[in-house]
């Protein structure tokens, strides 16, 4: 079986397995109860194959143990970019650079990459075909700046995730880096906010300082991270 469809079926069973004992990262109960009850079936729903340790893995595999950011996330622009793309939407930003507004880009490979989460890259964005639900299920939890989009694919650091929920234990930051995932700074957002977008302002170059804390969700203090 690839990766990729152990992905899109594990992520079926994640949602039940965990919505029932994983609300947060902070329910006392979850280390427990995923060491007896649920361990095994956690381990096979986020299990993305070795073949494919730096996947991307969609915006839903997080939210389980990371609700509070998602529902954060949810409400932020970047979560919607994917409908900016749709015909008739920010239609006078589009007619301004050139771009169509009656044209759907949400096919688009020129417009992708910056649009969804890991377009072109393992276990990334692929446009769906219409008819096939598992493809348009999957699609639509890596459409938008994802979470994955700033922290990096998920597949490289679930596994230390899995362990820190389950063992409770300290950790560094630097632990996170070791494993795959991004330190947040200018370079992750500039990887977008560049002049290839068609509606860059060369006069408004991207400026971290500012549009840090706009950009990411609300932050919620971490209970096992030492400093
Ligand atoms: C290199 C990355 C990149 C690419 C490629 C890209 N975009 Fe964007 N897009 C962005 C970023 C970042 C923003 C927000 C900041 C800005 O407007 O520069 C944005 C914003 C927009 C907006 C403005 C939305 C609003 O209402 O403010 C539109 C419209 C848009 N993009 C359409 C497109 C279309 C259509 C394509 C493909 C033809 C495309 N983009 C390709 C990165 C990109
Ligand atoms: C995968 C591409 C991508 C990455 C990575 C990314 N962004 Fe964006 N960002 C976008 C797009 C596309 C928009 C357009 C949303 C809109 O206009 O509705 C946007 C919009 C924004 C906005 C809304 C303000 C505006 O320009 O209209 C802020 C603030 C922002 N991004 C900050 C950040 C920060 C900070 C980071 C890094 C921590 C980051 N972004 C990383 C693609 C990206
Ligand atoms: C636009 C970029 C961006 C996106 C998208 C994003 N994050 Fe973050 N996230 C950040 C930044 C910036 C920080 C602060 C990191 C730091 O200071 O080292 C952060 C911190 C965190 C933290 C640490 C605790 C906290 O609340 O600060 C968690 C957990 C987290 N993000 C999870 C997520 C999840 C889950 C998603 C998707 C639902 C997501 N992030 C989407 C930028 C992003
Ligand atoms: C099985 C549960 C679980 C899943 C799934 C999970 N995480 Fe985590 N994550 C954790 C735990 C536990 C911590 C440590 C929390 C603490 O210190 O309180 C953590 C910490 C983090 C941090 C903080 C890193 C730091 O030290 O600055 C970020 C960011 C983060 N996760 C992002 C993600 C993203 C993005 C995804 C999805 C690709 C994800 N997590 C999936 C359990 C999980």
């Amino acid at each position: 079986m690839s990766a990729r469809w152990t992905v899109a079926i594990a992520g079926a069973s994640l949602a039940v397995v965990l919505t029932f004992f994983c609300a947060g990262v902070n329910a006392p109960a979850v280390a427990g109860d995923v060491a007896t009850f649920g361990r095994s079936a956690v381990m096979a729903a986020l299990a993305v194959g070795e073949d494919s340790a730096a996947a991307y893995v969609g915006s839903n595999k997080c939210k389980m143990c990371h609700a509070k950011q998602y529902k954060s996330w949810k409400k932020n622009k970047h979560a919607k970019v994917m409908d900016i793309l749709k015909a008739g939407n920010s239609s006078e930003k589009k007619t301004a650079h050139n771009l169509d507004p009656g044209k759907d880009y949400t096919t688009d490979a020129t417009c992708l990459p910056c649009h969804t989460v890991g377009f072109g890259k393992p276990g990334g964005y692929v446009v769906p075909a219409a008819d096939d639900k598992k493809a348009v299920k999957r699609a639509k939890h890596l459409a938008g700046v994802g979470c994955e989009s700033c922290h990096g694919p998920g597949g490289a650091y679930l596994d230390l995730h899995m362990d820190l929920l389950k063992s409770k234990r300290k950790y560094k930051v630097e632990e996170m880096y070791a494993a795959g995932m991004n330190k947040l700074g200018a370079d992750v957002c500039t990887q977008c906010h560049n002049e290839k977008g068609p509606t860059f302002d060369p006069s408004h170059p991207f400026d971290y300082t500012k549009m840090k804390d706009l950009g990411a969700h609300d932050h919620f203090p971490l209970k096992q991270r030492e400093p």
